[in-house]
């Protein structure tokens, strides 16, 4: 079979309305702008409304990215959604939510597991799914809605966190000069206790009766997965570009996972590589976990900063704990 490349023809995102600031938070924390500035990046997050679901939110960003592109539901054979908070526990999966939304009748919908490095991983199983020809185009979306899973009275992480969605479309391309040309996809199961969601598996499945309590949210070591996404981004950025033979110069943009700036700052001193190459709006949008790549991506689309041609990198770290990055020429 020809080897095809695949290719991101087309973004959409979607945000909620809601605005909530770091000043709003700490009327009702003991928190403060200037501690969540300086020790995050994090200005602000979106939160969704009763009726802006995972799913919703997904559906709307990739509703919009097809749009862009003149497609309707019917010209994708998969969608393939990242995320940490399914509208549903265990089933339905939100994929198979957002295709009925979309008005799909039969294309194949799986969600990914693999937390903020869900899309890193997604893109490369859309590209491997679209080169050996089971797939020609599929909608790889991002989308959360971590507000529902957090303790809003613990300030260690309830205020690093937002909701959003962003979706692109990956599309067969025989151009071999564009495309998402390789990945590195890794993860570190030893680490899986530092950032989790406790209750509710089977291995600790609600019971009749149960009272929420503290395990009935997100729970994170911070000071842990700070250390592993340093190490992480670090590590991706500098075996990404030695398998590609790039040098700093040669990469025009490098969109990171938005868990928190201070992360970024950390790594790009160790690869060496300015902080002006990376593109950050967790300022705006805090950390939305799978769907924040996407979401910078079309951010950045919409910003009229993607030009063909431009030589970008990914890289994701999160629960898992996983770890990642895409080598994409756009
Ligand atoms: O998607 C991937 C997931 N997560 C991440 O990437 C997060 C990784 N971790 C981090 O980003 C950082 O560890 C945090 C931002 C969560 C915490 O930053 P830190 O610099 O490691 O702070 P710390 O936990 O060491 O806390 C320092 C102090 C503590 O006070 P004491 O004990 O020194 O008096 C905390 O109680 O800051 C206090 N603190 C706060 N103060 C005001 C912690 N959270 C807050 C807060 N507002 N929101």
């Amino acid at each position: 079979m020809e080897n095809m490349n695949a290719y991101i023809s087309s973004l959409g995102h979607f945000v909620p309305q809601k605005r909530v600031s770091n000043d709003e938070l700490s009327k009702t924390l003991d928190t403060n702008d200037e501690w969540i500035r300086s020790h995050t990046g994090i200005g602000n997050r979106h939160i969704a409304s009763e009726e802006e679901t995972t799913a919703y939110m997904g559906y709307q960003a990739a509703k919009e990215a097809l749009n862009k592109r003149g497609l309707t539901a019917e010209d994708i054979d998969m969608i393939l959604v990242a995320t940490v908070t399914p509208d549903y526990h265990e089933m339905p999966s939100t994929a198979c939510l957002i295709q009925d939304m979309l008005g799909n009748k039969s294309c194949a919908a799986v969600d990914i597991k693999a937390a903020c490095t869900g899309f890193v991983y997604g893109l490369e199983m859309g590209k491997g799914l679209i080169n050996n020809g089971t797939c020609s185009r599929i909608l790889v979306i991002g989308t959360e809605r971590l507000s529902r899973v957090l303790d809003w009275t613990n300030r260690n992480n309830c205020i690093l966190f937002g909701d959003g969605a962003g979706a692109a479309v990956l599309e067969v391309n025989d151009d071999e000069t564009r495309g998402v040309i390789n990945s590195l996809l890794r993860a570190e199961g030893s680490g899986a206790g530092a950032l989790s969601h406790p209750k509710g598996g089977t291995k600790d499945p609600f019971k009749e009766g149960d009272v929420v309590g503290k395990d009935h949210y997100l729970f994170m070591d911070g000071r842990r997965v700070y250390e592993f996404a340093v190490r992480a981004n670090t590590v991706i950025l500098k075996d990404l570009m030695e398998k590609n033979n790039l040098s700093v110069d040669d990469i025009d943009w490098i969109v990171p996972h938005q868990a928190n700036r201070r992360i970024i700052e950390a790594a790009a001193k160790r690869d060496k590589i300015p902080i002006d190459k990376f593109y950050l709006n967790m300022e705006e949008f805090a950390n939305t976990s799978g769907a924040s790549i996407p979401l910078a991506l079309s951010d950045m689309e919409e910003k009229g900063l993607l030009k063909r041609g431009q030589k970008i990198l990914t890289v994701g770290f999160g629960a898992g704990l996983t770890y990642g990055g895409n080598y994409i020429i756009w």
